[in-house]
């Protein structure tokens, strides 16, 4: 395995160099997240840079509700993803977890966040948020991990995520906040394929 650039440009090669240099530098994971906000906050500022292809809905989506999980970028070692959510109005992601650091931010769109902490054996919901195109927040698990992400506006939202993690292809986990049941969830890219294991294979077979 190399590197994949599945949106191979200029500006996302930059933009992953310069990820890497600030990880390099850093002590930790949230000094990590501080050094490379100028750059994120630069690229949701960037109206060019992501095609259209890569602004729709999935039909076929491993998050469900036509909800698009595009991959631009992942290293070799499964260590740094960057990606495109994309949400159709009205949607709303699982409550889910990503079990890795990064940030997150909008691009397209208005969307609520809802924050959840792992509480009695479940969830509850720690904190909402509105989003606007250039807000982004960083995710630093355990305390930053399990939200849920809602769009608001008539047009769909687009959501650009770095995180340290082969993302769509890590079996992490969803949430029902009413019943407090987690189950294990793995969203998958809708182009992009993860390398097959069993309980991959367990769920596609019985579907
Ligand atoms: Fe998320």
């Amino acid at each position: 395995m190399s590197d994949e650039f599945v949106l191979d440009t200029p500006v996302v090669r930059a933009f992953v160099d310069d990820v890497r240099a600030a990880i390099g530098r850093a002590g930790s994971a949230e000094e990590a997240c501080d050094l490379i906000r100028p750059r994120f906050a630069e690229l949701l500022a960037d109206d060019a840079w992501l095609p259209e292809a890569y602004r729709e809905p999935a039909p076929e989506s491993g998050m469900g509700g036509g909800i698009g999980q595009w991959l631009l970028f992942r290293a070799a070692d499964g260590s740094l993803s960057l990606f495109a959510l994309v949400v159709p109005p009205g949607a709303a992601t699982p409550v889910h977890d990503h079990l890795a650091w990064g940030l997150v931010g909008l691009y397209r769109g208005t969307q609520d966040e809802e924050i959840y902490v792992e509480s009695d054996g479940g969830v509850r919901l720690a904190e909402q948020r509105a989003l606007t195109p250039g807000d982004f927040y960083a995710l630093l698990p355990p305390r930053d991990d399990i939200h849920r992400v809602r769009t608001t506006s008539s047009e769909t939202s687009v959501s650009i995520h770095l995180l340290t993690n082969d993302t769509g292809c890590v079996w992490r986990h969803t949430y029902d906040p009413a019943s407090g049941e987690t189950s294990p969830f793995r969203s998958g890219y809708a182009n992009a394929a993860c390398e097959s294991d069993e309980p991959a294979r367990d769920r596609s077979e019985t579907g």
